[in-house]
């Protein structure tokens, strides 16, 4: 194996497939533009769905990038050596263009040529077919074909070997991993086992069907290939350690953590978890700030997620004894040294994203210093009481009154042997929902006494998409303030607002309507309501 620093990974990967015709399309932000039903920016080939669909790409049939990814659904597993939330995507496509021949060579190539693993220490798995699509003979032949040996390639079901986002291009898969020189944990040992004798490496998607809302599949037009390999990991791996957090991503951050709080990283479980959380939130919380969205940290959507993990940061850089200066500086260290040459943008916004930060900690520094006078009260009454649990209500009350989000309850009251209540938190949070929206009465106002849309075309009405999608693109084509209509709403103002498509469900029958946002290029709007309007029209309420 060759041993690559994080800047020579990403450029010898994108140097592999420019030589074989691909053009480096570059990365787009991290923040989705809702398109895909996702806040974030999951995978390499998210940005690309409409060229995997069929549409033609401005750049051609062979693309290749590094694409920056924000994963939270396992925001719980961060603190071991492997999990992180911000991860970068090195990805390659065929759309169209080469199949499953070119594909398994090519990879055996980078395998084997780039990063010097050995033949004999591959394996490869590949779709073993169900009702959807054949067993993948012509994936495990060209695998062979390439140079797996032939005991190395495996079936797997589609749990395993079966990828694609929720809706859009997808198809089986086939992953390849290295095998280390070990005996098998058991009888049924093999690539996808946990017990680290099998090491993914990267994933080829041969993209053939489009998965529609309502599940079913049809085939694609064309026939693409989706490549896409986890730089942190493989990084890791290649230069011989499978910590994430001891690449040079991540080692000068943990290096100052161990500096600025005197822990040693791995003498102490607990706190070595603290020290890994504190790196990787920390620099999601520097790469969404710095993106070209300038995600800044909210109490709805993504912007919820980054307050998020920059609280949690906060938090474990606390249990680590650490100052806002000190947090700062690791967020310096990404922009000013870490990323600085593969992400130019981060330096653009560099005062930007530290004085953001700033802010937020120190909103969340006071916050902490009241919701932790409160918790104490609460942690000793439930111990006085002798119960093991916090109620719903004041894990609620903590939440609504003091911004603690449920997870930083449920941690904190796990540290003291506790548990939180979290289907009563979810009542309670529904609960005054419920009351803010009996309380509101705002809509009927507008609806039916007002009428303000009446002077509308006649034409102007909306489409309700909302029984095949959770969200939509569409054209706001009405917008009244609680009297009029008018041409913008500014921050804090109540209005209402419709648009040509939309998959928010308006009020109907004794079934509530739907809340959620809208986006704009130039602002958002938080529907808090959704109204039946005269004329076939739907109206989102809110601000
Ligand atoms: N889209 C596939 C994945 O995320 C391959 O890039 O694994």
């Amino acid at each position: 194996m060759r041993q690559f620093t994080s800047n020579e990974l990403r450029k010898a990967w994108k140097q592999f497939y420019i030589d074989r015709g691909h053009v480096d399309v570059g990365a787009v932000s991290l923040v989705s533009d809702g398109s895909t039903g996702v806040m974030f920016n999951v995978a390499g080939m998210q940005p690309l769905m409409p060229y995997l669909l069929g549409q033609k790409h401005p750049l051609g049939t062979r693309l290749c990038n590094v694409q920056g990814c924000v994963r939270t659904n396992d925001i719980d597993s961060v603190g071991d050596k492997s999990h992180v939330t911000f991860f970068e995507m090195m990805g390659s496509w065929s759309l169209g263009d080469y199949f499953k021949k070119e594909r398994c060579q090519w990879s055996f190539e980078l395998l084997t040529q780039v990063f010097g693993f050995d033949a004999d220490h591959l394996a490869a798995t590949v779709f073993a077919g169900d009702e959807n699509a054949p067993r993948d003979e012509e994936g495990a032949q060209y695998r062979i074909a390439s140079g797996f040996k032939k005991e190395n390639v495996y079936y797997l079901p589609a749990d395993d070997n079966w990828w694609g986002l929720e809706y859009g291009p997808c198809g089986p898969d086939s992953e390849m991993f290295y095998i280390a020189d070990r005996p098998d944990c058991g009888p049924n040992c093999g690539p996808g086992c946990d017990c680290g004798k099998y090491t993914e490496l990267g994933n080829d998607v041969f993209m053939q069907y489009e998965k529609h809302h309502d599940g079913h599949l049809t085939p694609l037009k064309q026939k693409n290939v989706d490549t896409g390999w986890g730089l942190e990991r493989i990084l890791a791996f290649l230069n011989g350690t499978r910590d994430v957090y001891q690449t040079d991503l991540f080692a000068p951050v943990i290096a100052y953590i161990e500096e600025a709080s005197g822990v040693k990283y791995n003498a102490d479980e607990k706190l070595t978890r603290s020290m890994r959380i504190l790196a990787d939130h920390l620099r999601t919380g520097v790469m969404l700030i710095g993106d070209e969205a300038k995600l800044l940290p909210s109490n709805t959507g993504a912007g919820y997620i980054l307050r998020r993990l920059i609280r949690r940061a906060v938090r474990h850089g606390r249990t680590l004894n650490m100052t806002t200066e000190q947090l700062l500086h690791i967020a310096a260290m990404y922009i000013d040294e870490i990323y600085a040459e593969s992400y130019p943008l981060m330096k653009k916004n560099r005062e930007f994203i530290l004085s953001e930060l700033q802010k937020e900690i120190a909103r969340f520094e006071s916050t902490l210093e009241n919701g932790m006078k409160e918790l104490q009260k609460i942690l000793e009454q439930k111990r006085s009481e002798g119960k093991k649990e916090i109620d719903g209500k004041s894990a609620f009350y903590l939440y609504d009154t003091f911004g603690f989000p449920l997870e930083l309850t449920v941690e904190l009251a796990q540290e003291e042997n506790l548990t939180v209540d979290e289907e009563g938190f979810a009542a309670a949070m529904e609960e005054q929902k419920q009351k803010a929206r009996e309380g509101q009465n705002f809509s009927q106002k507008l609806t039916t006494a007002a009428g303000v849309f009446d002077g509308l075309d006649d034409k102007i009405t909306s489409e309700f998409v909302g029984y095949d999608a959770l969200t939509a693109e569409g054209k706001v084509v009405g917008l009244a303030s609680e009297t009029e209509l008018v041409n913008t709403l500014n921050e804090g103002e109540t209005g209402t607002l419709i648009t040509d498509v939309t998959p928010f469900y308006a009020t109907m029958g004794g079934q509530k309507g739907d809340f959620g946002v809208i986006r704009t290029e130039n602002g958002t709007f938080e529907v808090t309501e959704t109204v039946k309007i005269a004329g076939g029209r739907i109206g989102h309420v809110g601000k």
